[in-house]
């Protein structure tokens, strides 16, 4: 047993044991059934009498803690009744005001409804388990007989050279290993990103609506948000705040409205940026399922004067939990880049990135995102049928070719109290979003439709649902 015992405290050295152990039982450090040390190798450890450890555990024995068996030895009873020792609330350290945030629920696995329309996760049905598990094994292996110790903080050097060629034949994004810094998704890279470039009180522009996360992360850096609306064809450049330091845009498929910013905003932001010494994050994290027509190109390919951070993540491609993405800054901000990552985390988990590396050299992730992104058009189109459909009554869609979830704002002439339309879908078992939910200053009504966690064949019952939530709520 090597739970540790401190002799301090009032009371004789029995007393002190009695205390120490009771403590144990009550807030479950010891837990029922749990075998406890024999009283002489217990006397030794603490260098004490036998007696004084024995005195102990008879007194816990009496209190019906503690089980002796002749032959076995001393257990911990089946069902110690008690609870853990409270601190005084008063007395207990407390966070910084930015972080002196009142307790979250409990942390109970929601339910998953039925029609799971929800946002942000990709299928892990189609996550190729069977290779995935090869290659890990195999990494691990390699991993243990070479000499195990610290790596790169960039990331796993076969990683970072297959996410340059990936990325350059994908995307267009002219880069090598050097470029590439391996994070922890893309929330890690705007953590890095935020921590090189922002001071406190240094404005911070986000999209409005936007992606939580990215401005929450900002804010709690030290920036000063700020919301900038954006339109059809993205963000809004001419609504930018002069002092911005940073820009943050998801320009292939605007989160969560689902647009593509237009060339002449993608030239308009680059040069806005030259002109007032900014940074703009680009992040990219869903461009890869596609539906129809060419992408345009990155504002990491069209930026000259190296003003441009793209952020990429496996999060969508494979699934969240691997927790790999990546960044590519210019080589000004290099050194600084690799110098926070390398302080603040090192460098992740080797061993999965080497695996990945060899999902992609291996031509699997290409193979991967052809069959996901034939699943995914699939629910893609029977949702926008029943947009253009039942669902036209109340909804007008955002047009959106790629990704994995669909936005559609109410109609002017057709009003309907989204949340109450969100709730009575639940009630039916149906998970959509509310847009309001991603709005920050202007609120839209609408609702974001996520595919990546539906089964196809659930969709069209899923969305004759939400029709009949529209028509239960409108006709109130
Ligand atoms: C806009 C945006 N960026 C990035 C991510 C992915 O983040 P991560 O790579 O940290 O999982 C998501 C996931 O929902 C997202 O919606």
């Amino acid at each position: 047993m090597d739970l540790h015992l401190g002799l301090d405290g009032p009371g004789d050295l029995a007393t002190r044991i009695h205390r120490q152990l009771l403590d144990a039982i009550l807030d479950g450090r010891l837990r029922p059934g749990e075998r406890l040390p024999p009283t002489r190798e217990l006397a030794r450890r603490l260098d004490v009498s036998r007696n004084t450890v024995s005195v102990a555990y008879e007194r816990l024995t009496a209190e019906g803690l503690l089980v002796a068996r002749v032959g076995s030895g001393t257990f911990v009873g089946a069902a110690p009744v008690g609870s853990p020792r409270a601190v005084r609330d008063g007395d207990a350290a407390r966070p910084r005001p930015l972080w002196d945030v009142p307790p979250g629920p409990r942390t109970v696995e929601p339910e998953t409804p039925l029609y799971d329309f929800g946002v942000g996760t990709p299928d892990p049905e189609l996550f190729p388990l069977p290779v995935w598990r090869r290659l890990l094994t195999a990494e691990w292996r390699a991993a243990t007989i070479r000499t195990a110790g610290y790596r790169d903080a960039a990331g796993h050097h076969g990683l970072r050279e297959a996410v340059a060629r990936s990325i350059g034949r994908s995307r267009s994004v002219r880069a090598t290993a050097a470029d590439v810094l391996v994070t922890h998704g893309a929330q890690q890279a705007l953590d890095l990103v935020g921590r090189v470039l922002i001071d406190p009180g240094d404005v911070v522009a986000v999209e409005d609506p936007g992606y939580p996360p990215a401005r929450h992360l900002f804010h709690s850096l030290g920036a000063r948000v700020v919301s900038v609306p954006v339109d059809r064809e993205g963000l809004d450049v001419n609504a930018l705040p002069g002092g911005a330091r940073l820009v943050y845009v998801t320009p292939s498929h605007q989160f969560p409205l689902g647009t593509p910013m237009s060339l002449a905003r993608r030239a308009a932001l680059l040069d806005w940026a030259g002109r007032h010494d900014a940074v703009i994050v680009e992040d990219d994290y869903d461009s890869e399922f596609r539906f129809s027509d060419r992408p345009l190109d990155p504002l990491h390919s069209l930026d000259r004067a190296g003003r441009v951070v793209y952020v990429g993540t496996f999060s969508k491609t494979l699934l969240p939990l691997l927790r790999v993405g990546f960044l590519i800054a210019p080589a000004s901000l290099r050194p600084a880049l690799h110098a926070v990552k390398r302080l603040t985390d090192w460098h992740g988990d080797p061993v999965t990135q080497a695996a990945l590396a060899r999902f992609i050299d291996s031509g699997e992730l290409p193979r991967h995102v052809r069959k996901a992104t034939r699943t995914y058009a699939a629910r893609h189109e029977l949702i926008t049928e029943a947009l253009a459909g039942d669902l036209a009554e109340w909804l007008d869609p955002v047009p959106s070719t790629a990704g994995l979830h669909v936005c559609a704002v109410l109609r002017p002439d057709a009003p309907a109290d989204i949340p109450a339309v969100v709730t009575e879908a639940r009630r039916l078992g149906v998970a959509v979003e509310d847009l309001a939910s991603y709005c920050h200053e202007t609120p839209r009504p609408g609702i974001v439709l996520g595919y990546g966690a539906i089964p196809t064949d659930r969709v069209p019952a899923g969305l004759a649902r939400l029709t009949r939530s529209f028509r239960a709520v409108t006709k109130r």
